[in-house]
C-alpha cells in the first residue's frame, strides 16, 4: 500500500468541481456564512441522544410536543441545538454515542446530559471526554472518508474539509455550578474554582482552534437559581426566594461565571487571531422570559409542567408507589405555557423563544446573528 497522502482523491475531485462550476472557492457570502457542520459540546441542554444512547432511554411523556414520542431530549419537544440546526438550513444534530439510523454528514453532537466542564459525578462525558471523542471522529473520519467505497458515498460521514469551516457550539457549566450548589459549598469557594474551570474551557478552544476550528458560538450559563428544583429545594431547606421567585445567590454565583466567561472568551480573541468568537448571554435571555412570563403568554415560571414536588417528588416520566396507588410524574394539559418542562429543563415553547431573541444577534457579543458567526 501507498503512504497516505493528506489529499484522498474524493477531496480531489472535490475540488475541481467546485472550481469549475462555481468559478469562485469558498469566498464568504457577504450576507451569511455557509457553515456545512455544526459540532457541539455540552450538557442536557443540547443533549439529542448521548445518555439515552450510553444509558437509559429518555421515558414518556418527554418528547410529546413535537416528537410525539420519547425522542433523546430532555424536553417536550426541540431544544436551542435543534433550533439552530433548523436555522442553519441541517438536519438535527444526531449523538457521536449514537450508532442507530444516524448520519454525521452534517455534524455531530458530543453533548451529555450531567456533563460539566471539569470531571464530575453526574457523567462520565466531561468536556475532555468530549474533546477526546471530537479527536477520534475527526481522525477515523479522515481515514475512512479517503479509504472506503461505503461511507464516504453513503453519506453518513462529513467531507473532512468541512471541519475548518464548521460552527462550533458550547453550552456547558451549569453542570459544574449544580454540583457545587448540592454539596453546599459557600459562594465564595465556589468562584475561586473558576479560573480552574474557564482555563479548560479555553485549553478545548485552543485544541480545536489547532485542528482548524475557526467559527465558535459560546453560550453562557443560564439563572440556575430560577430552576423550579432549585427553588423548591431552597424553599423546603427554609430559604427566601428574590423578588422573581429564584434562589438569588445561586443567580449571583452564575453570573459571576458569566463575567470570567466572558473575559476569557475576550483573552481568546486575541490568541486565536483567525477565529471568530461569538459569546451568547443565555442567561439574560433566560431571565427576560422568566420576569416577562405572564406578558409573554406564560405561567407562573415556578410551575414546573411534568412531574410534582409538593407533597411529593414525582420526577417527570417516573412513578412512585404510596399506600397501594402509583402517582405518575405525568405531564400538564398545556405545556405551551410553561416555562420549565420538568424543573430542571426548560418547554420548546421557552426554548422557541429563547432561540428567537439569541439567534439574531440581540444577545452576542459581538452582536452578530449566527449565520454570521464565521470569520
Ligand atoms: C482501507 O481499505 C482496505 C481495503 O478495503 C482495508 O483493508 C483497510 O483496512 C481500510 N483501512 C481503513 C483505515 O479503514
Ligand atoms: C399511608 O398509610 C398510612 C397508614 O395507614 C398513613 O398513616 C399515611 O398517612 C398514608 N399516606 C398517604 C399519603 O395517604
Ligand atoms: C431579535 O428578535 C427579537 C424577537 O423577535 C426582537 O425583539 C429583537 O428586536 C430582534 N433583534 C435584532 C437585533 O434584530
Amino acid at each position: 500500500m501507498p503512504p497516505r497522502r493528506s489529499l484522498c482523491i474524493f477531496e480531489i475531485i472535490f475540488v475541481i468541481v467546485l472550481a469549475t462550476t462555481n468559478g469562485s472557492l469558498v469566498i464568504g457570502d457577504p450576507s451569511g456564512c455557509k457553515f456545512p457542520a455544526i459540532y457541539n459540546f455540552g450538557d442536557s441542554n443540547s443533549d439529542t441522544g448521548a445518555n439515552s444512547a450510553a444509558f437509559t432511554q429518555v421515558p414518556a411523556p418527554y418528547g410529546e410536543t413535537f416528537f410525539k414520542k420519547p425522542f433523546k431530549r430532555l424536553s417536550d419537544g426541540r431544544l436551542i441545538i435543534d433550533i439552530i440546526a433548523e436555522k442553519l438550513g441541517m438536519p438535527y444534530l444526531n449523538a457521536y454515542l449514537d450508532s442507530i439510523g444516524t448520519s454525521f454528514r452534517h455534524g455531530a453532537n458530543f453533548a451529555a446530559a450531567g456533563s460539566s466542564i471539569l470531571p464530575g459525578p453526574f457523567s462520565p462525558f466531561d468536556l475532555a471526554a468530549q474533546m477526546s471523542q471530537f479527536s477520534q471522529f475527526k481522525s477515523r473520519t479522515a481515514e475512512l472518508y479517503c479509504n472506503s467505497s461505503s461511507s464516504a458515498s453513503d453519506g453518513t460521514i462529513p467531507n473532512p474539509d468541512d471541519f475548518s469551516k464548521a460552527l462550533y457550539t458550547f453550552d456547558i457549566g451549569q453542570s459544574d455550578l449544580t454540583l457545587a450548589f448540592q454539596n453546599r459549598t459557600p459562594p465564595r469557594v465556589i468562584i475561586s474554582t473558576f479560573p480552574g474551570i474557564l482555563d479548560r474551557l479555553s485549553q478545548s478552544l485552543q485544541q480545536l482552534y489547532g485542528e482548524g476550528a475557526r467559527a465558535f458560538w459560546i453560550h453562557n450559563t443560564g439563572p440556575i437559581g430560577c430552576l423550579p428544583l432549585m427553588a423548591f429545594q431552597f424553599r423546603f431547606r427554609g430559604g427566601t426566594l428574590d423578588s422573581n421567585g429564584c434562589v438569588g445567590f445561586m443567580n449571583d454565583v452564575a453570573q459571576e461565571f458569566n463575567r470570567q466567561l466572558k473575559g476569557s472568551v475576550a483573552q481568546l480573541r486575541a490568541q486565536l487571531p483567525l477565529a471568530k468568537l461569538t459569546y451568547v448571554d443565555i442567561y439574560s435571555s433566560k431571565l427576560e422570559l422568566i420576569i416577562n412570563a405572564k406578558s409573554q403568554g406564560f405561567a407562573n415560571p415556578l410551575d414546573n409542567c411534568c412531574g410534582t414536588f409538593l407533597p411529593y417528588v414525582v420526577m417527570c416520566g417516573t412513578s412512585m408507589q404510596l399506600n397501594g396507588t402509583t402517582i405518575h410524574g405525568s405531564s400538564c394539559s398545556d405545556p405551551s405555557t410553561r416555562i420549565s418542562w420538568d424543573g430542571i429543563h426548560y418547554t420548546e415553547a421557552a426554548n422557541l423563544w429563547v432561540a428567537s431573541r439569541i439567534l439574531n444577534g440581540s444577545f452576542s457579543d459581538p452582536p452578530v446573528p449566527i449565520s454570521g458567526a464565521c470569520p
